[in-house]
């Protein structure tokens, strides 16, 4: 492995690094020869101890360079000086492991303390092997899943030197207008929970520092998705209620679940910038949850400070956030905390004691993930690791559970295998490895990445002849100015100028064969950081693409790639088969295949609700009832009030029957509990999952609540005609809310609805009491 010592270095030198080193040894004294880290959770007293031991030697300078992250670009050796000089506790962007190892070598080898780096990357769904986009993992309703794909995200990240993930993103988003919406479990805090605490176990395993894994960081926190008018970055206003009972929950599953790292989000939260937000940052997050990881700002977000018309200038801006409750300040170029820190010392502003506070659990997870004994990588192993077939296969089956069947009008999926001899296969994003993916995909292989086209080619083989039209140009988005600085590989630009040439070929195509195969939808930066839409129209010509094919007469099915619901109501109502694949990953094409030829079943729900066009938006099936009820009459006069799919929708090759809803009692005192159950059967002809789902309402209390809220649901597969019985647990957990009329968490005397089905419109129903 390369070291910073030059060759030929003189025996100066050589005695430096023995000095160096024995400096390492007592740095690390009673554990340099302890069992190697990461076989079993690190001793938390020993933790404390080591980061004493640091904090006690290292100057004011050291510990505020511990609070500062840079991005691995912009000028020439900036990051390098600022790491050779101790100035630097985190870099991010780096995914090379020559890279991480040489810069590794700069922190250890050539600043006073030889404290190891944390490198941070945006670990989304995935590293090398790309796994569905997160709003697909949520919409497999199957935690397990996302445990499971972020398990493999880390171990590859991790083979190049990655310690820390940007990712799990627990904003709740009920406007998909919102670009990130793609980014998370969608509308509900209860699926979005579960979604936040899989994450986080697959991220970290069992404990920060297990082998192969990595830290996890919520973001952002909090309130991004209900940006107003869904504008990326815009602010906020959520009252109590909502923050509590809504947006903060998945925030607080995953403190529970162990989360190592939060984010601090861009946005002004009720009028003040979640950066510098002193309530969110410390009295929720350190009080009330006892939170004892650490907060990394967003890129830039402190010194935005100034933008927001919150702070007066970069030093305040830097004084202001670290007040707040941000830990380690994450920039380009250079940070606030670099400016003001040590100047907000000397004038007393900030103690010397708090920057030490501040500066102890970045030390601490350091310690606890075991870099001051292995802080390189072995670069062939990462090889072997990125390589690793089984990853690629884990994704397909993660794809393959997290596509949503939207409609199938007389059982034409799944398609037989020998009843269609030429296919036609059409549509802008069928054959784009790019749109594949989904945004937030870095560091993949495109050359491994299957399209719809592939898929379907390798799986029909010569059994019938696959032809491809794209028929219409995609509109997509500009690409960034930052992708080449991050070394994104361009994604093809088109235009809005169509072809008339191939439009007509793709309906020549469709004409001259026994089934139309559409892949339409979203390019893949359509969705994502700063792409949000004013429309959720199919993109440019793909809506009358798509008319012009059914025109045709032939059977024809249509494959969504999409990060948010998007405007079908036409194709709801005259296209007889709809699968929704969100963007797959890397094997996205043969998981589409399998679904289509009924080598797998669909059985994802979908994560929000699918709202019939803009107009709709928000809608959300937990709102409130009113004194005119949906059931008295439409919400607009001109549209439907009821969306077009109902959250938790999904439809498969088999049917399922819900039936005899037992409740084990109808009498609960608060802060019991008692079961739920339901029998579930496969009353179709296929081996299939279905998800149970189930709802309660409070029908009174101290402030209304939502129509219903889900609060249980498991995933499970039957086999034609088997029939299982399903249960769920009601209690304090289920039952508690934050009351903003009492200003009090309360689990209330009230009646109580509960319904059990296949989504939020089931309709088996029970009821029960909650007394006092
Ligand atoms: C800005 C994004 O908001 C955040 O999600 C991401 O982790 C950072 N940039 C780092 O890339």
């Amino acid at each position: 492995m390369k070291t910073a010592i030059a060759p030929g270095s003189s025996r100066m030198n050589a005695r430096k690094i023995f000095l160096r080193s024995m400096l390492i040894v007592v740095a690390c004294a009673p554990f340099a020869f302890s069992q190697s880290p990461g076989d079993t959770p690190p001793d938390e007293q020993t933790v404390r101890q080591r980061a004493d031991a640091l904090l006690q030697k290292m100057t004011l300078d050291e510990k505020i360079g511990q609070l500062s992250q840079l991005f691995n670009f912009g000028p020439a050796k900036t990051v390098d000086d600022a790491v050779s000089k101790g100035q630097l506790g985190s870099v991010l962007f780096v995914t090379d492991p020559a890279e991480t190892n040489r810069l590794q070598h700069l922190a250890v080898d050539q600043t006073r303390m030889h404290i190891p780096l944390l490198f941070g990357f945006d670990v989304i769904h995935g590293f090398r092997t790309i796994f569905p986009v997160p709003i697909a993992m949520a919409a497999s309703w199957d935690p397990s899943a996302a445990t499971k794909a972020q398990t493999i995200a880390a171990k590859e990240a991790r083979s190049v030197g990655i310690h820390w993930a940007f990712a799990p993103m627990l904003d709740i988003a009920r406007d998909p207008r919102w670009g990130r919406i793609v980014e998370g479990a969608g509308e509900d805090p209860y699926l979005g929970s579960a979604m936040a605490a899989a994450q986080v176990r697959g991220f970290q395993g069992d404990y920060i520092g297990a082998p192969d894994h990595i830290l996890a960081c919520m973001k952002h926190f909090a309130g991004y998705g209900a940006a107003i008018g869904g504008r990326d970055y815009d602010e906020a206003y959520i009252p109590d209620t909502l923050l509590y009972n809504v947006y903060l929950a998945p925030f607080h599953a995953a403190v529970k679940a162990g989360i190592g790292t939060a984010m601090s989000a861009y946005l002004d939260l009720n009028d003040v910038p979640a950066t510098g937000n002193r309530w969110l940052l410390h009295d929720v997050l350190r009080e009330q949850w006892k939170f004892s990881g650490f907060v990394v700002s967003d890129a830039n977000s402190v010194k935005s400070l100034e933008i927001h018309r919150f702070a007066k200038d970069t030093y305040q801006a830097g004084v202001y956030a670290f007040k707040a409750g941000v830990n380690m300040e994450m920039a380009l170029g250079f940070t606030a905390y670099s400016k003001s820190l040590a100047t907000a010392v000397e004038r007393g502003e900030i103690t010397a004691q708090e920057i030490e506070e501040a500066a102890r659990p970045i030390l601490e997870m350091k310690i606890r993930l075991g870099l001051f004994e292995h802080p390189y990588v072995d670069e062939a192993r990462s090889k072997q690791i990125l390589a690793m077939p089984e990853h690629r296969v884990a994704s397909r089956l993660a794809a393959e559970r997290t596509a949503v069947l939207l409609r199938n009008e007389h059982e034409l999926l799944p398609l037989s295998k020998t009843a269609y001899k030429k296919i036609a296969v059409i549509g802008p994003l069928a054959d784009s490895k790019i749109d594949t993916l989904g945004s937030w995909a870095f560091r993949h292989d495109l050359a491994e990445t299957v399209t719809v086209l592939e898929g379907l080619k390798s799986k029909l083989g010569s059994q019938a002849e696959v032809s491809f039209a794209q028929g219409v140009q995609i509109r997509r988005k500009t690409p960034s100015m930052l992708d080449p600085i991050l070394g994104l590989k361009p994604a093809p630009v088109w235009t809005d100028q169509q072809s008339t040439e191939e439009f007509s070929n793709a309906t020549h195509l469709a004409n001259s064969s026994d089934l139309a195969i559409l892949v339409l939808g979203e390019a893949q930066n359509m969705s994502g950081e700063s792409a949000s839409r004013e429309s959720l129209d199919l993109p440019g010509r793909e809506e009358e693409l798509l008319e012009a094919v059914a025109a045709t007469g032939k059977p024809v099915v249509l494959v969504l790639l999409n990060g948010r619901p998007l405007d079908i109501k036409w194709a709801s109502e005259h296209i007889p088969a709809i699968l929704d694949a969100w963007y797959p990953g890397t094997q996205g094409g043969n998981a589409i295949a399998n679904l289509l030829f009924g080598d797998a079943v669909p059985g994802g729900k979908l994560p929000f609700t699918w709202v019939r066009d803009v107009g709709q938006v928000s809608t959300y099936y937990a709102h409130n009832t009113t004194q005119a009820p949906e059931s008295q009459g439409k919400r607009y006069w001109d549209e439907e009030s009821t969306p077009l799919y109902p959250f938790g929708y999904g439809l498969s090759y088999s049917t399922f029957q819900f039936s005899n809803l037992k409740l084990s009692q109808t009498q609960l005192k608060s802060g019991d509990s008692m079961d739920v159950s339901v029998d579930v059967e496969n009353t179709g002809a296929s081996t299939a999952d279905e998800v149970a789902q189930l709802y309660i309402h409070q029908q009174y209390g101290s402030t209304s609540r939502p129509v219903r809220e889900l609060k249980g649901f498991q995933r499970f597969t039957l086999a034609a005609d088997e029939k299982k019985t399903v249960h769920f647990s009601i209690g304090k957990e289920e039952l508690t809310y934050w009351s903003t009329a009492k200003k009090a968490w309360v689990e209330e005397a009230s009646k109580f609805d509960v319904w059990v089905g296949g989504n939020s419109n089931a309709t088996l129903h029970g009821d029960f009491v909650v007394t006092q």
